[in-house]
């Protein structure tokens, strides 16, 4: 197979056709093999390819059960991520299908948590000036990409954001929209999509737990990009020891092997909530999944691969700043274990850019060279790279990554000018 004419859904050049996938590389149908530096879209973590995640998906439960029954596994599922994976404190799980359905998910527990606390005005979910938490109405409304969300204005809530870097700003801003209309506060602990793996300063998150707590605002991590390893602790808010009241995970939790999102949350946020019901999906807590999903998390704790990605994370950051902290159109490179992002500009010196226009030529130049690297970039950061590949990332991969993406960063500098 590697006619893909009829793919894609708005007519137009075939895409790259990927047949096989094998560790940290896709193999496509010419029989390219593609160094994966970006995990897909931050996905991969285990490696593709792995036997035992065939194994566990010819075992698992063979039919549909509706989300409301429980099934074994499920109930590990939960098990092994209240017990050995999550910050202390968050002790239920909802499963989803993805990323966009666990944020909007999460918006409707904020709304019947207030509800059901007598405090109907209390419903506005806080995003921030940059974020991306997902492609539905809701979650494109809480966040503020503006490529993604521009053509969609009129069907999007106007929900307030609030300041990347500055814990008090965003304090002022609550305070201005005034807290008792305020339900909850939506935050990535790196910023992914967006903005390319900027990290917030030390005393943001603590600060604004204690805000929020002080308000009975819901702090929501979006950990669907930072979480389950990816940034060297199971989870980015691990890094501030911080416990949010809701959790909302995806991209690793089934190393891309199978789709889930989940929900997490303390038993302060489900107290409220007991004699309402929490809208499932049909496909919430899919058997294949669950069962994916929990055989993943098995693989990561058995061949302790979160600490490897904050091992081979260090490797990467220093590959690509041997390369690039004094290239002239590099304004950053920055992130989190294997959650990291690299700036584009026109003119460091004057922090000029390309609005955007030189990233996609980079990423081309980037496959030309038999690497994926992901777009990232949005408002102020317009062009930007964006790296997540497998926590088993090789140091001679580190390499070849960090070479290509200088090289494809020339190369698409002179297509430019
Ligand atoms: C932080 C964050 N939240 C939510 C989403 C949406 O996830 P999905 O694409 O699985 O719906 C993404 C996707 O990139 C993301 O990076």
């Amino acid at each position: 197979m590697h006619n893909a004419d009829r793919f894609p859904f708005i007519p137009g050049q075939p895409p790259l056709t990927v047949v096989d996938a094998q560790g940290n590389h896709l193999i496509t149908h010419d029989g390219r093999r593609i160094l994966d530096g970006a995990g897909g879209a931050a996905v991969n973590n285990i490696g593709y390819g792995r036997p035992e995640i065939a194994e566990a998906a010819t075992s698992a439960l063979h039919g549909y059960v509706v989300p409301v029954f429980a099934t074994p596994s499920r109930v590990r599922l939960v098990e092994r991520l209240v017990d050995r994976w999550l910050p202390p404190g968050l002790t239920r799980a909802l499963f989803v299908g993805g990323g966009s359905e666990s944020v909007d998910t999460a918006m409707r527990i904020v709304r019947q948590y207030h509800l059901a606390k007598g405090h109907p005005d209390k419903w506005r979910v806080v995003g921030r000036n940059i974020s991306y938490h997902g492609a539905t109405l809701a979650s494109l409304a809480v966040a503020n990409h503006d490529r993604r969300r521009a053509p969609f204005g009129p069907l999007l809530l106007d929900l307030p954001k609030v300041d990347v870097y500055d814990a008090d700003q965003v304090i002022k801003t609550i305070e201005a929209e005034d807290p008792a209309t305020i339900g909850g506060l939506i935050l990535e602990p790196v910023i992914g999509a967006s903005g390319a793996a900027i990290v917030a300063p030390d005393d943001y998150w603590p600060k604004l737990r204690a805000f929020c707590s002080e308000h009975d605002i819901l702090l929501i991590a979006d950990e669907v990009m930072s979480g389950v390893g990816r940034t060297g602790r199971k989870f980015g808010v691990d890094h501030w020891s911080i416990t949010p009241d809701l959790l909302v995970g995806s991209k690793g939790l089934a190393g891309g092997y199978a789709a889930i999102g989940a929900v997490f949350a303390t038993d302060a946020v489900v107290a409220p909530l007991v004699d309402t019901n929490v809208m499932h999906f049909t496909f919430s807590g899919n058997g294949l999944a669950c069962a994916i999903a929990d055989r993943t998390l098995q693989i990561l704790e058995d061949e302790d691969l979160v600490a490897r990605a904050g091992i081979m994370g260090s490797r990467l950051r220093a590959a690509l700043d041997e390369r690039l902290a004094d290239h002239p159109n590099v304004a950053d490179v920055r992130g989190l274990g294997l959650l990291l992002g690299v700036e584009l500009v026109k003119d460091r010196s004057t922090g000029a850019s390309f609005d955007g226009s030189l990233t996609p030529l980079v990423v081309e130049e980037a496959l030309a060279r038999d690497c994926w690297i992901y777009p990232a970039g949005s408002g102020p950061v317009p062009d930007a790279l964006l790296f997540g590949p497998g926590f088993t990332i090789t140091e001679e991969e580190i390499d070849q990554l960090a070479d290509v993406t200088l090289d494809s960063i020339d190369a698409a500098l002179t297509r430019v000018r």
